[in-house]
């Protein structure tokens, strides 16, 4: 069998589930994915989320409460993903959801009302599994808090973070392409494709 006709069945079956309610996060997800030729679909399902101060036990947990309450039986990964704002120790971090939601931008703008230090950064946490095993997969950006709010795109805490290594736009003034090239769920995602292609676990 030629290589392309090879390829192109490989690219039929590597086909995974990205367990989420946030269509934002699915459309980055895509994006990053198809730059591997993988294909992921979105699987709009109700999923547990405990409190907890790390990321990767609350993505752990949500995981294995999916593979036991509603496996699709094929591959398929979860994502959790915090803000975490230095000169608020922190905060909010694992607890960013919650945040926003009672908050939101305004609040956590109005929390860092005469504070200098800016700095900040959102961390994404990937966890994947075939059915058997388990696997983790972590990205971060870097940046700082902005004084007001920008930009239309993206959604949750998007119109008020700056990435370092971007130009000064806030994420919400980038396209999912733009922002893809920086954040922390396009590197915990693209580390994940590029496990996946390496491994030919699907
Ligand atoms: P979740 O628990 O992973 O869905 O995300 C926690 C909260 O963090 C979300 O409700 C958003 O407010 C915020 N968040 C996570 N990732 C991002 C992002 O990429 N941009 C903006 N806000 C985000």
């Amino acid at each position: 069998m030629g290589n392309r006709k090879e390829g192109a069945l490989l690219g039929k079956v590597r086909h995974v589930l990205f367990a989420t309610g946030n269509r934002h996060k699915f459309q980055e997800a895509e994006m990053v994915f198809s730059e591997y030729g993988l294909s992921v679909e979105r699987w709009d399902v109700k999923r547990l989320e405990i409190q907890s101060e790390s990321l990767e036990d609350i993505a752990r947990i949500s995981l294995a409460w999916l593979m036991r309450e509603a496996h699709p039986g094929c591959p398929f990964f979860v994502e959790d993903a915090g803000l975490f704002i230095e000169a608020l120790n922190g905060f909010p971090g694992p607890y960013s959801s919650y945040v926003f939601s009672k908050i939101g931008n305004k609040g956590v703008l109005k929390l860092m009302d005469g504070v200098k230090d800016r700095k900040a950064k959102f961390v994404s946490v990937v966890a994947f599994t075939n059915g058997e095993n388990v696997i983790v997969f972590k990205g971060e950006v870097s940046g700082f808090i902005s004084y007001n709010v920008r930009g239309e795109y993206g959604f949750g805490f998007d119109p008020i973070f700056i990435p370092e290594d971007g130009d000064g736009r806030s994420f919400a003034e980038l396209s999912v392409n733009e922002k893809n090239k920086l954040s922390h769920r396009a590197k915990a995602i693209r580390k994940l494709a590029e496990w996946l292609t390496s491994s030919k676990i699907i």
